[in-house]
């Protein structure tokens, strides 16, 4: 793909079912992007596999995932759409950014932190390197901005440091990406605990909606999800105060784009139950054709197969070129 556009990266580990976070805060400002930018948008499995995955669901998550990106609006014509295994620059750069990047900056990395915490039985090499593949996953398409989460930004900032120091010593090989953070839904909580955020690896997945829940799946977690002890059920937004009623506030504001303030007079007087039950209501409405679109898609695993054969075809092109240039750069022989 050559051309004047500017261009966009992003991946999501296929490590769980996608989430309605996912959706709000990547995947649905992603579509419609195609138009102005190239866009590259891949399944990180091989950061998956830095905590430990069942092979079976690794497999069902991935195809899932790439069937919702379609379902969500991304056209794999427009944009290209792959597997990160399958595209082996990835492990390649991935091998040369980890002898760039610092056992000190890589010790910083609050992620790798909270995970190393979380997991203890399981604190591998690939979870403290992991930033360097990103790094890697990022650089080989050079593009300008790289759509995450907030949770996200230090290692898009990490990446920026090693392309940097790679560029001063090599001269200018990779471009300097910015990290784009999205405003609205930038930080969906769990229903169940809302100082957490919706992740797809919770262990308790009744604080998470994930795109493929059914219509009665998600009016139970909603009726269910945490509020507060107030005894006036006044829905009003205050992220301190009350976290988990500004969480519900949020969502609901995303699914309608209605403001807070037009979503307190709505539901004035009316109590959490009946407000409860309108978020899920609003979250049914927006995720059901994407569900349906989804399991439509599933069913057609050879259009999946061209798909993401296609994907990893277009990507290692360009992949290719700035992996060669790396190699020569650092004075690997040429094959
Ligand atoms: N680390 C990201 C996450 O856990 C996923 C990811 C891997 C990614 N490589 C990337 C995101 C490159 C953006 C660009 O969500």
């Amino acid at each position: 793909m050559e051309s004047e556009k500017k261009v966009m990266l992003s991946g999501i580990q296929p490590s769980g079912a996608l989430t309605l976070g996912s959706y709000l805060g990547a995947i649905r400002n992603w579509a419609g992007r195609a138009e102005k930018f190239d866009c590259y948008y891949f399944m990180a499995d091989m950061h998956a596999i830095t905590s430990r995955q069942v092979p079976a669901d690794l497999r069902r998550n991935t195809l899932e995932q790439l069937a919702q990106y379609i379902a969500c609006g991304l056209d794999p014509e427009k944009n290209v759409l792959f597997v990160q295994s399958h595209v082996p620059h990835h492990a390649q750069l991935g091998w040369v950014l980890n002898c760039y990047t610092m056992f000190g900056e890589l010790s910083r990395m609050t992620q790798y932190k909270d995970k190393s915490a979380k997991n203890a039985e399981n604190i591998n090499g690939g979870l403290f390197t992991y930033p360097a593949l990103m790094a890697a996953d990022i650089l080989l398409y050079q593009p300008d901005y790289v759509p995450v989460g907030e949770d996200q930004k230090q290692h898009v900032e990490l990446t920026r440091n090693v392309a940097q120091r790679f560029n001063g010593i090599y001269g200018d090989v990779f471009k300097i990406p910015e990290p784009y953070i999205p405003e609205v839904g930038a930080r969906i909580m769990s229903l169940a605990d809302p100082l957490d955020k919706m992740s797809k690896s919770d262990k308790d997945q009744n604080g998470s909606i994930h795109l493929m829940d059914a219509p009665e799946e998600i009016m139970r977690k909603f009726k269910r999800a945490v509020t507060d002890s107030d005894t006036e059920h006044c829905v009003h937004y205050d992220r301190a105060e009350k976290p988990g009623v500004a969480n519900l506030m949020q969502i609901y504001a995303a699914c309608t784009g209605e403001n807070y303030e037009a979503i307190e007079r709505t539901f004035a007087g009316q109590g959490y139950g009946a407000f409860k039950a309108a978020v899920g209501e609003a979250v049914v409405a927006l995720l059901d054709p994407i569900r349906t679109e989804a399991a439509r898609l599933l069913a057609d695993k050879a259009y999946l197969e061209e798909v993401y054969r296609k994907g990893a075809q277009r990507a290692s092109y360009t992949a290719e070129k700035t992996l060669r240039k790396v190699y020569k750069k650092i004075g690997f022989l040429a094959t």
